[in-house]
């Protein structure tokens, strides 16, 4: 019998657990070949950010926990970088999996090439080609090391090309996150989130905010607020809110006037199914989330993303996303659209199918004796003469 390759999943934050999910679950399915172990930074740490998503989504425990928390952008990087590479030392993975754009993703990817472990990216390839966003810096030095980088469409296969990272390294997948959507979505259906909050189906808008260029500045959380509030006059909006805008709504006395207003609801954030259930039958979403954007997309539910540009293009060419900034008018005006009735209907994207799991897996395979390959014998440089 051949040797197993040891693989090392990374996750760390919110939107990572639907993204390692069904690669765990079919990597499991493949214990003569693989062994896995899952890591996680901790950097997301509350019950609501976490635990619900690997309850929820049928993820095993972790089998090491690094118990970072937060930071500023170089602690929280250096905290999972330390601890990281104790366990990428004490573990020797022969490759190292690491999935999105957190801080947890790029520190990681960081520590394993260090190592001279083999490093596979899973969502590689995405561009906002804004640098003034965390996760821009962090997707494009994670593909710069990476030595496999899966993507989820050929635009990100294009994207990477232009940046001279080889063709032998990309692998076009498809989209992970969809496959965690398919697989849930039935189980979403049955949730009664919808009418336990006195909603209707198509009745209501759902909004997600959490962005720094959104939250961190009272100016621009003012005029996002006041667009909320006028919406709301004609469509009920449920506003899950992330811990961060928690914290910058208060400091900003903006909190009080959104609870006052009889068509907002705020509510904790939400696990996995009732967000899914939520998104499923709202009439829109307002949202400044990556993943949410794709997820849309894939119900054909209308999404204004309060961003200005997204690494997520498709979303807007090919699906119901429409980016509308952050300015209070563009945000009602798009809104009131919706709400009469004028919505992108959208379309489907290949290989968002619920299959890129078994993909990877496949590729990884194919690929084992490269990966498992010595450092020594990978690494080397070529001659030059
Ligand atoms: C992180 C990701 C972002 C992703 C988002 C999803 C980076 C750079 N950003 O942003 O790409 O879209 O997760 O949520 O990695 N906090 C809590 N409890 C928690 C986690 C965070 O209270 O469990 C608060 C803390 O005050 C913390 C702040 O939220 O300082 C920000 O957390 P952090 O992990 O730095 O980034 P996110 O804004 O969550």
């Amino acid at each position: 019998m051949s040797a197993k390759l040891k693989v090392a999943g990374v996750v760390g934050a919110r939107p990572n657990f639907m993204k390692i999910g069904p690669l765990a679950a079919e990597l499991e399915k493949h214990t003569e070949d693989f062994e896995f172990v899952l890591v996680h930074t901790g950097q997301h740490y509350d019950p609501l950010m976490n635990d619900i998503f690997f309850s929820q989504l049928d993820i095993r425990k972790p089998d090491i926990h690094l118990g970072v928390g937060s930071g500023s952008h170089a602690e929280q990087t250096a905290k999972i970088m330390l601890g990281f590479e104790k366990v990428a030392v004490e573990l020797a993975p022969h490759l190292v999996v690491v999935v999105g754009d957190v801080n947890s993703t790029m520190a990681a990817a960081l520590v394993a090439s260090k190592l001279g472990i083999v490093l596979a990216h899973v969502e590689a390839g995405l561009r906002s080609r804004d640098r003034r966003m965390p996760e821009e810096i962090n997707r494009i030095v994670t593909d710069t090391l990476s030595d496999i980088l899966f993507t989820p469409t050929p635009l990100a296969d294009e994207n990477l090309l232009a940046e001279g990272i080889e063709r032998s390294k990309i692998c076009l997948v498809g989209n992970i996150m969809i496959d965690t959507l398919i697989r849930f979505l039935k189980l979403a259906a049955n949730r009664p989130a919808v009418r336990s909050l006195g909603l209707e189906p198509g009745g209501y808008g759902l909004v997600t905010l959490h962005r720094p260029a959104n939250v961190d500045h009272p100016d621009v959380l003012g005029g996002i607020v006041e667009a909320f509030l006028r919406v709301a006059e004609e469509l009920p909006l449920v506003f899950t809110v992330h811990p961060r805008t928690v914290k910058m709504l208060k400091a900003s006395g903006l909190y009080t006037p959104l609870e006052s207003e009889p068509g907002v609801r705020l509510i904790e954030p939400l696990g996995y199914l009732d967000f899914l259930a939520l998104m499923k039958e709202a009439k829109m979403v307002i949202t400044d989330s990556g993943g949410i954007q794709e997820e849309t997309t894939y119900l054909r539910i209308p999404c204004l993303t309060l961003r200005e540009n997204t690494e997520r293009p498709e979303t807007i060419s090919q699906g119901t996303n429409l980016l509308v900034g952050h300015g209070c008018e563009k945000i009602v005006t798009e809104a009131l659209r919706i709400i009469g009735g004028e919505s992108k209907k959208g379309g489907e994207l290949e290989f968002w199918d619920g299959k890129v799991a078994l993909r990877i897996v496949a590729e990884l395979k194919k690929r084992k004796d490269m990966i498992m390959a010595p450092a020594a014998e990978r690494l080397a440089p070529e001659v030059q003469v």
